[in-house]
């Protein structure tokens, strides 16, 4: 499997039905992505993959393969991930911490401006046994706000 993952490109000998989960996990380390339910019922293990996100315990490896993939040991480094990632330290979108990976790469796809309605739709398959969901839609709702008034422009424009 070849993948640029977090802006890295990555050659991994790994069989292509390995769950893109445990490939990242297991073999490249990144542990920040987490196993919840390992069913696809509650988004603890959202990665983003070319830009979707998508339950990684649901992915075999060869299903990834040529793509870009970003945990979140890379969300950070996009400005998109790391304004959500101050406003849930914040706005105490995280508890435990268990779901906040999944949470976040959920929430980095949505588009500037969005709708409560719409941050809702978007975190529909994550779940938090923790915090009620509000303070985690009110930090997607502050991160949003703080992104670059540059890339929210050209957002809006689309
Ligand atoms: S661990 Fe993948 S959706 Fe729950
Ligand atoms: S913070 Fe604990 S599951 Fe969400």
């Amino acid at each position: 499997m070849i993948a640029v993952i977090n802006g890295r490109r990555c050659k991994l000998d790994v069989h292509p039905m390995k769950r893109l989960l445990d490939v990242l996990r297991e073999d490249c380390g990144l542990t920040g992505t987490k196993e919840g339910c390992g069913e696809g019922e509650c988004g603890a293990c959202t990665v983003l993959v070319d830009g979707v996100a998508v339950d990684a315990c649901l992915v075999p490896a060869a299903h990834a393969d040529g793509c870009a993939i970003v945990t979140i040991e890379g969300a950070g480094r996009v400005r998109a991930g790391k304004a959500l990632q101050e406003a849930f330290v914040k706005h105490g979108g995280a508890q435990c911490g268990i779901c906040t990976p999944g949470m976040i790469l959920a929430a980095m796809p949505v588009r500037a401006g969005a709708s409560l309605e719409e941050i809702k739709t978007a975190l529909a398959g994550n779940l938090c046994r923790c915090t009620g969901y509000l303070s985690i839609f009110r930090s997607v709702q502050a991160g949003l706000k703080t992104r670059p008034k540059k890339k929210r422009a050209r957002a809006n424009a689309r």
